[in-house]
């Protein structure tokens, strides 16, 4: 079975201090019953990275650190530019890779995320590759060409067995941070295709291992049901993750009625 993952990235919100503010109350309200049926995982900003690090490490909060992004690079002179290897210090997990605001407003291309993949996955750590479609794609009937394309483009290269300890999340651009989201059977149908897709590639092993999560506006509300699809395994949550109440009740979707 694969355990599902429940990320919270919260993008360029929460400097070091509220950080630790947060992952103290996740701390109180996520248990180890929450965490047993579920993997949850942490994406701030770079610059909180160490203290959300110190504070789970010390308190033993059962948070996974990650991060929202890297170069592909293990260093250089690339200003202002963050390497993996750096990331892996502060024993960082996840790493997302190819979030759609990357892509849509830093320029990031099919090969970039490639690299990034490559490289996060040298340095011990597992990316979050993120792939989908504007609302003129999904208008026009262009939904399944552009997530099979990123898809392919972006796991270019690898092995089944790594690709099957991999993640890829299904991010509808217009359901970010808009409160719209996919319908629990669009977001499973395109999920369902993502999974075909690495099967035809890597074969029925890695579709099988490799976890598969829905991102845009989940909240408390539909989480279970967006969960309960055969091919949902987890969750990319940005603007619920920014408190601890809405972040643990998305966590806790098992429990609602
Ligand atoms: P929202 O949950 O705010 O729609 O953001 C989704 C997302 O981009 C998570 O990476």
């Amino acid at each position: 079975m694969r355990k599902p993952l429940i990320s919270g990235n919260w993008k360029m919100h929460h400097n070091h201090f509220d950080a630790i503010t947060l992952v103290q109350k996740l701390g109180y309200a996520i248990d180890k019953d929450d965490v047993e049926a579920v993997d949850v995982s942490v994406h701030p900003p770079f610059t909180d990275l160490r203290s959300v690090q110190t504070v789970i490490e010390a308190d033993k909060i059962p948070l996974i650190l990650g991060a929202q992004n890297c170069h592909w690079e293990e260093k250089g002179a690339f200003t202002g530019e963050v390497s993996p290897a750096m990331l892996a210090k502060l024993n960082v997990s996840y790493v997302i890779v190819g979030h759609s605001e990357r892509r849509e407003l830093f320029g990031e291309t099919d090969e970039d995320v490639n690299r990034k993949v490559k490289s996060v996955l040298e340095h011990g750590m597992t990316p979050i590759m993120c792939c989908g479609e504007t609302l003129e794609e999904r208008e026009s009937g262009a939904t399944d060409t552009k997530v099979v394309g990123q898809v392919k483009a972006g796991l270019d290269g690898l092995d089944g067995a790594t690709v099957a300890g991999l993640v890829v999340a299904y991010e509808p651009i217009w359901a970010i941070g808009t409160g719209r989201t996919a319908s629990a059977e669009d977001a499973q149908a395109v999920c369902g295709l993502i999974r075909r897709t690495i099967a035809d590639s890597f074969g029925q092993a890695a579709a099988d291992g490799v976890r598969i999560q829905y991102g845009g506006s989940v909240k408390p509300d539909n989480a279970k049901e967006l969960m309960g699809q055969p091919d949902i395994d987890g969750a990319l949550v940005g603007g619920a993750s920014l408190e601890a109440e809405p972040f643990a009740g998305i966590v806790q979707y098992r429990l609602k009625d």
